[in-house]
Order: C-alpha cells, then structure tokens, then sequence
C-alpha cells in the first residue's frame, strides 16, 4: 500500500491549480441519466470517486468517454449519455464503497419511473442516514419501500407528481437528489429550507442548461416546475473549495505564500474569514486567491454549519492548522458526530487537543514532531498532511487511498510549491 512521505519545514510558495470540485462533480454526473441526449462535463478532477461514478453510469447503461486531456493536464472532459437506461438498480458493492451513490436514486426514479438502490450503511464519519432523501422523494410523489437493505422507490403511473417538502435538517446530498427527482415532475415542487451550498448552485445551473426551470438558486426556497423532457448540455465543474481551503491552511501552518488558481472567494466567504481571524493575508487576485502568512497563526473559534457558515469539511484541517498557534482554539463540530478522528492521529505529531462531545480545545504547541500517522477520512487525512508539512522530521501517512478519493494530484501540486513530499510504495 502507498505511503504518502513528507519531511516538513518548507515553506510553501508559489501558484497551486484548483480542480474542479469533487463534490460537484458526483451530482453533475447522475444528471446525465436525466436525458436521452450527452452531458458534457469539463473540469472533471481526476479522482477515484468520479471515475467509480463513471462505472456506475455505465452498469446503468449510460456510457461515458473521456476525451481530449493528456495525463499531465489537470482536469478531464467526460460526455455521458443514457440513450436508452439499461437498469435502474445501483447495486451494494458500489454503493457501500462510495456513499455519493446514493445521488442516482433521484434521477432514476424521474427518468424511468423506478430505482433500487443499496442503502448506503454507516461511514467513517458518523451514521449518516437517508431519511431525509426518500422523505423528500415521498414528498414528490414517490413510493417507497425499503427490503433486503435496498430502497425501492417508484412512481405510480410512471412520473413523479411534484409537491412541496420542508427539510426538518439541511442536507446536501438530500437537497441534490430532490432537485434532481424534481426536474421532469408533472408538477411543481417546493423544496424549503434547501441546502445553499456552491455545489447545489452549480447543480442547478447545469440542469438549467439542460433546460429545466428552477427559481430561487442560491436560496433556501427552490421552486422547481417539472418539464417533460431535459436535453444535453456542456458545463464546466466549478473550482473545488474545499481543495483550495485546505492548501490555504498548508500555507499558514508553513508560513507561506501561495496563489490558489482559479479558486473563487465568494464561494468560499467563511473559509476566508476564518483564515483572516488566525492572521492570514487573503487576497483576490485576477486568477483567484492569495494567501500569505508571516509568524504562527492566531487562535481561532469555529463551528461547522450549512453554507454559509464555515464548512464541516474544513473542519479538520484549520484544526491541524491551530496546532501551531498561539493561543487556543475553540472548534464545535455540528454537523457529523464523529468527525474528531484525526485528532488521536495529531497527537502522535505532539499536538495538544482536548475533545468533550462536539467540542475540541487545541492549545498550540511550539512544534510537532513527524511520525507515522494513519489516515481515517478524507478531510481527516488532509490534516495529518498540514501538520506534516509543518512538523520536525518525517511524517508517514498510511491509508493514502482517502486522499486519492478527493485531491487530485497532492504530492505533485505541494512539490510545486516547495514541499518535500512524495508517493512511496510500502509493498
Ligand atoms: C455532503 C458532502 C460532504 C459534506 C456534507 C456536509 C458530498 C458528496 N458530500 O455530504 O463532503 O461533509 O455534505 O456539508 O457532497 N442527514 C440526515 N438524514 C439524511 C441526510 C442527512 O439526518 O437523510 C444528516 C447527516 O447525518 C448530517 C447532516 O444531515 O448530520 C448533513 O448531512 P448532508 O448535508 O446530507 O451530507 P452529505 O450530503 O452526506
């Protein structure tokens, strides 16, 4: 299994590309089953959770060809077409390896009038249920059965109705396959207190592009008028946030200078504000965002919420990051029960955390020292990076396929900037 080696202390300096989104990406793929015609999606990140999402399409009998990148570029075109869906079952050994699977339930059902999908089960993260998804649908005309740890959705008479559902929680991925279940209803749907997130923006414009009519993008109140037929469309994935969050934060801890290209500040407003509150220098820039750092962060106090508040999957690394700071910092996780995973991992860099339920109190420490670390999650793996590329000595992370799943190209975009940090194969 691959090792990912850093000898911290460098300084981090210089441009870093941004991919396109993974979170993005795994629900502008399911909209290709919402058309006979291509989806066309530029930006692509080359991880392993959209190429896994390329298989599923095509065990649905969506085919997918990549075209027109070479490997040392970033980013890919992939044109998806569901001419004709050849099963409407997503079945538990793919979902139980990507939990974001759970996004063709809404499509398919709007499409063809039925799905079967694996429940997707716990995660490392926490428990994550789908309740809130096949509400949602129920809300939209949906029947809903659950057998055998599979749901089986339809609707009666082959369409969904349309309807109005209040989320009692938000819920990105919900929100996504309501929106996408909602497009070709024979009514309207009114989805409230909706999921505002970046990635469900970018959502909506793709389906817009494919010619359906939603109000109210960017709001918590999305009012969806159900067409009879979506057509193809080319879209470009929006930059990835959180990619670009977690190399400002590798350059605070590495009192460093970079320029995160093509990341977008408005998307990414409470990131922003918490890298300016532990001293940052944060800039916009023609070609996206400078961030600087001379001396050791601040403390910061932060709690996780739904867009726009400060993002749970930034949690892990501004936490890394306050590891060195001057004072104490103050997190509250709300949204995930068990997102404090890295922590037992920084502390054998020689972090001080203390956590009590949802809350964690890092004191800063004059130095951490590197050492073998295991990576949990993918957000949790990122922090033992930060604090790697800042900690004396060498770091191993274990479990790199966590980070394969969402940043592409690590290593390479680091040494770019001055890390020394490289892919080790461990046998
Ligand atoms: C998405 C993101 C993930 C991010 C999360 C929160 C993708 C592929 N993943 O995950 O990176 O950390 O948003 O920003 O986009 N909940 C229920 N019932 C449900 C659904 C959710 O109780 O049916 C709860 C969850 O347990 C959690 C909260 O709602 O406590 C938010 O989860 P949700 O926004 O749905 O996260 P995901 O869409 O799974």
């Amino acid at each position: 299994m691959d090792q990912i080696v850093i000898r911290g202390g460098q300084r981090l300096k210089g441009r870093i590309p941004i991919s396109g989104a993974k979170n993005a990406a795994l629900t502008l793929l399911p909209c290709a089953l919402l058309t006979d015609e291509p989806l066309t999606l530029r930006n692509l990140p080359r991880l392993a959770d959209v190429d896994g999402f390329g298989h599923l399409l095509n065990q649905l009998g969506c085919s997918t060809t990549i075209e027109g990148s070479r490997p040392e570029d970033f980013g890919r075109v992939m044109t998806a077409r569901a001419t004709t869906l050849t099963s409407t079952v997503a079945p538990y050994d793919i979902v139980r390896k990507m939990r974001a699977s759970i996004l063709v339930l809404g499509p398919l059902l709007a499409r063809a009038g039925e799905a079967t999908v694996s429940l997707p089960g716990g995660c490392a993260i926490g428990n994550r249920p789908i309740d809130l998804h096949l509400k949602a649908l129920e809300a939209l005309g949906a029947e809903i059965e659950l057998a055998s740890g599979y749901v089986k959705a339809s609707a009666p008479g082959g369409r969904l109705t349309g309807g109005k559902f209040t989320f009692p929680v938000v819920s990105v991925g919900a929100t996504e396959n309501a929106v996408m279940a909602a497009v070709l209803a024979k009514g309207t749907c009114v989805l409230e207190n909706a999921a505002r997130e970046p990635e469900i923006v970018d959502l909506c414009n793709c389906l817009a592009a494919m010619g359906a009519e939603i109000d109210g993008i960017g709001t918590e109140t999305l009012t969806i008028e159900g067409v009879d037929r979506l057509h193809g469309a080319t879209y470009r994935v929006m930059a990835d946030r959180i990619e670009a969050g977690s190399y400002a934060c590798a350059a605070v801890i590495t009192e460093g200078d970079v320029e995160l290209v093509g990341a977008k500040a408005d998307e990414m407003e409470a990131t922003l504000a918490a890298l300016r509150e532990a001293g940052a220098t944060v800039e916009e820039t023609k070609a996206g965002i400078r961030v600087a750092m001379s001396g050791r962060a601040q403390p910061v106090t932060l709690s996780t919420a739904p867009y726009p508040g400060f993002a749970t999957d930034m949690q892990a690394q501004f936490m890394a990051m306050a590891t060195l700071g001057t004072g104490a910092s103050l997190f509250t996780e709300t949204i995930f029960e068990n997102r404090y995973m890295h922590v037992p991992e920084l502390a054998r860099m020689g972090c001080d955390i203390q956590v009590k339920g949802r809350t964690a109190i890092v004191r800063g420490v004059d130095r951490l020292v590197g050492a073998p670390v295991m990576a949990t999650d993918l957000r949790a793996s990122m922090s033992l990076i930060i604090a790697g590329l800042a900690a004396e000595g060498e770091t191993q992370v274990n479990r790199v396929y966590h980070l394969d799943r969402g940043y592409e190209r690590l290593e390479e975009k680091l040494q770019a900037v001055g890390a020394d940090i490289e892919r080790v194969s461990a046998g």
